[in-house]
């Protein structure tokens, strides 16, 4: 396999960016997700088989669906929970660690905050890594759950997306926009400013042929777009908090800015979300959120079977 955004070549098991796949190794494995969805898999197809989930961030989707997908096919999970739980407290380095941790299980999924550490990390393993997030890289289990999500609700091919929130750091926002390059969508980008998408990834993204259309606020594209992808603004990113304030409401989204929206109209978020959707939007008919959380765990046993078997 060959990493499309970085062109270097991978070992065919390990899942470090959504470059990994292709389009038709990604429509397969989310064929295979709705299967599982419809209950139709082996619940020990896994079985003996040894997750190690080292998350050096904090995680509560991410990490309880992998080992959730692992417990449902019969396998177990073995997890480190923060750089001070472990020996890398002591100085151990990363490709120790993982030198050592893939003597104890079948294959990592790994979170960290610098990028780039996923794919040093597949570097030292003997067993196939998955990123779950690195830095302000990649984050591509999100992204198959979230191509996944969108697929429930209309074809992805052609679709009119706006990725709204912090779009320079946001892992999320970066994967995604690159997984719908293949898939002819449009992009609608709405971000702060400072925060706007790489534009190394912007190049990279029009290169393939993708439109992308910069907007200033929600509303500039309310009523054109298919699906609404929210991210996080972090905070600490602004100087202080009046200049968060000053912006924060041109990229929240309320039931009176949906009253112009599409009848089908989904909205998405990978959560965790802060204020950036209104709650009273979660009553919506076009709210997706929670559904696409809970698509985590058919998408990574999904995930993990391709890796494991
Ligand atoms: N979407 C996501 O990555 O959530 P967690 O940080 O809770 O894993």
């Amino acid at each position: 396999m060959i990493d499309s955004i970085t062109g270097g070549e991978l070992p065919t098991r390990h899942i470090i960016s959504i470059g990994d796949f292709d389009r038709n190794e990604i429509d397969r494995l989310l064929d295979h997700a709705g299967q599982i969805d419809n209950k139709n898999y082996d619940e020990n197809a896994l079985r003996g088989k040894i997750l190690a989930a080292l998350f050096f961030e904090p995680s509560t989707r991410t990490r309880m669906s992998f080992e959730s997908a692992m417990a449902r096919l019969g396998g177990t999970s073995l997890s480190v929970g923060s750089i001070e739980a472990c020996s890398m407290a002591k100085g151990e380095t990363l490709a120790d660690t993982i030198r050592v941790v893939s003597g104890y299980a079948d294959a990592i999924v790994i979170r960290h905050p610098k990028e780039g550490a996923a794919r040093l990390a597949a570097e030292f393993s003997t067993v196939p890594v998955i990123n779950a997030g690195d830095g302000a890289g990649q984050h591509p289990s999100q992204t198959l759950l979230d191509l996944y999500t969108i697929r429930q609700s209309m074809p992805i091919d052609g679709i009119d997306i706006a990725l709204i929130g912090d779009l320079r750091y946001g892992r999320t926002a970066h994967s995604l926009a690159f997984a719908l390059s293949l898939y002819n969508a449009r992009l609608h980008t709405i971000s702060p400013k400072g925060l706007e998408l790489p534009a190394t990834l912007a190049a990279e993204l029009a290169g393939r042929g993708m439109e992308i259309i910069e907007h200033d606020d929600i509303g500039e594209v309310i009523s054109e777009v298919d699906a609404l992808y929210m991210t996080r603004i972090q905070r600490e990113r602004f100087p202080d908090s009046a200049s968060y304030f000053n912006v924060s409401s041109n990229y929240r989204i309320t039931p009176e800015l949906l009253a112009r929206a599409k009848r089908h109209l989904i909205i998405l978020h990978p959560l965790p979300r802060v204020d950036e959707i209104d709650p009273r939007v979660d009553e919506s008919s076009h709210a997706r959120y929670f559904e696409q959380s809970r698509n985590g765990v058919p998408v990574r046993m999904a995930m993990l079977m391709q890796v494991l078997q």
